[in-house]
């Protein structure tokens, strides 16, 4: 049980942050741990429950970042608990790479089902984001016998060498680690908040698929040499950015003129969070191969790349993980699948209404919030120095976040300059409301 006071469903801070058990175990995480990780407040999680994060200290926190996007069906859902409980007492692991059991057939079946298009799939089963796009570039290489890919500025596909050479959010993330994998090219992703003055939303994003064809095909990457176009439908790490209706669209023609694969990195946007269970569904898309992480599982690692059934030839050993498509973390899939499709992804698409409504007139409001922008649960809110200018402000922006998590509200920049609400699809309206306020009373400080 967590700590006793009058509404457990919403954060109670006790302490000093850090408290003193906290502070304590940072401290021996300093000596200890790869100094590479980013961490944006002192919050040392001990226990979960719902959207609720208990820390060492027993201050509890109303958690809209789900982990960054991962506990989609909150914190130890008991159903998903029991499938975890029940599966590990069955058989743990058995490496699906080499031996066969049902439970991976059964979740491949529904990816399949569910995928947009209704064409014929096929899943890889990995454990990251990351492993989900290494295996989507492989596989684009291998099918299309074309070595070059297209991605976009502002992306995030992670970072081992290959999803490295994809990601181009922030150069920290490659400092040091070149010489990547050769052949990338990076395409302007259309940001409708920061389009050219006079020009409209869609035409912004005609603009940047043209310069694909008019500019990069034609001076330095010929298309035929193009193994596949990755995009995320919506710019995760990149600010939460919500591209123009046209603009999957008008790629996927590009696309298929010239025979490119088109990939898209459902990893954040996937699995229900936006109000439907992918992304592609809001912009009438299908992919050829695209890749699902993070919520899949509740917070169990696992992650499927799908893909077109005849795109998925490669042959037996061509690729494979040890662990990847584990039978608990299958488990825990199966349940969240269950949980999304009954309820949560309705919640979802319900809950990011209401809060949009509610954020909708804060650009009036307050002087330094550019923009709002949401589809579902994922929501940006872009910190800028002033309206006018549009100058990004993320020391503001990282004052707003350390603000609310002081009152007891977790959540994550994306971007430079903005605040993203990612968090489990289960919120109630008086925890939208709480999470509403307390942004809004931080902004009033920060005036
Ligand atoms: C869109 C997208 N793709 C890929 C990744 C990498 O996922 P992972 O960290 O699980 O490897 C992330 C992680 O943030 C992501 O947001």
């Amino acid at each position: 049980m967590l700590s006793d006071t009058a509404r457990l469903d919403l954060p109670h801070i006790l302490t000093a942050l850090p408290g003193p058990r906290a502070r304590a175990v940072i401290e021996r995480d300093q000596a200890v741990l790869s100094p590479s990780y980013t961490r944006s407040y002192p919050l040392v999680a001990s226990r979960g429950e719902g959207v609720i994060v208990e820390d060492v200290d027993g201050n509890r926190f109303l958690d809209f970042s789900a982990g960054i996007a991962v506990a989609s069906t909150g914190h130890c859902h008991p159903e998903v608990v029991e499938a975890i409980e029940r599966q590990s007492a069955r058989l743990i692991h058995m490496s699906g790479t080499d031996f066969y059991y049902e439970n991976m057939v059964e979740f491949a079946e529904k990816l399949s089902a569910t995928a947009p298009g209704g064409v014929p799939r096929r899943v890889y089963f990995g454990n990251s984001g990351t492993e989900a796009m290494e295996a989507a570039m492989k596989l684009a290489r291998f099918h299309t016998g074309r070595d070059k890919f297209i991605a976009f500025r502002g992306a995030f596909h992670g970072r081992t060498m290959g999803a490295l050479s994809l990601t181009a959010s922030k150069a920290v993330q490659r400092k040091g680690f070149g010489p990547l994998i050769p052949g990338v090219f990076h395409a302007h992703y259309p940001d409708p908040y920061r389009r050219p003055a006079g020009v409209s939303a869609e035409d912004h994003a005609m603009a940047c698929v043209h310069a694909i064809e008019e500019d990069l095909f034609r001076r330095m990457l010929p298309p035929d040499e193009v193994a596949a176009i990755v995009v995320e439908p919506i710019q995760g790490e990149g600010g939460y950015i919500i591209p123009p209706k046209n603009f999957l669209g008008e790629l996927a023609s590009l696309a298929e003129r010239h025979g490119i694969l088109l990939v898209f990195d459902e990893v954040q946007c996937g699995m229900g969070r936006t109000g439907k269970l992918w992304a592609a569904e809001h912009f009438g898309v299908t992919p050829d191969i695209f890749a699902s992480a993070k919520g899949i599982a509740s917070g169990l690692p696992l992650s499927a790349t799908i893909a077109r059934a005849g795109i998925m030839n490669w042959p037996a050993g061509a690729h494979a993980s040890t662990f990847g498509g584990n039978p608990v973390a299958i488990a825990a899939a199966l349940a969240t699948f269950d949980l999304l499709q009954r309820e949560l992804i309705a919640n979802a698409a319900g809950m990011g209404a209401y809060i949009l409504d509610r954020l909708r007139d804060f650009p009036r409001r307050f002087p330094h919030v550019g923009d709002v922008r949401g589809l579902g649960l994922m929501i940006g809110i872009e910190i800028v120095h002033d309206q006018e200018s549009k100058e990004r402000a993320p020391e503001l922006r990282d004052r707003l976040v350390t603000l609310a998590f002081e009152r007891g509200l977790l959540v994550l920049g994306a971007g430079r300059n903005a605040i993203r609400l990612s968090p489990p699809l289960i919120i109630t309206r008086d925890q939208a409301d709480f999470a509403v306020d307390t942004l809004e009373e931080c902004l009033k400080l920060e005036a």
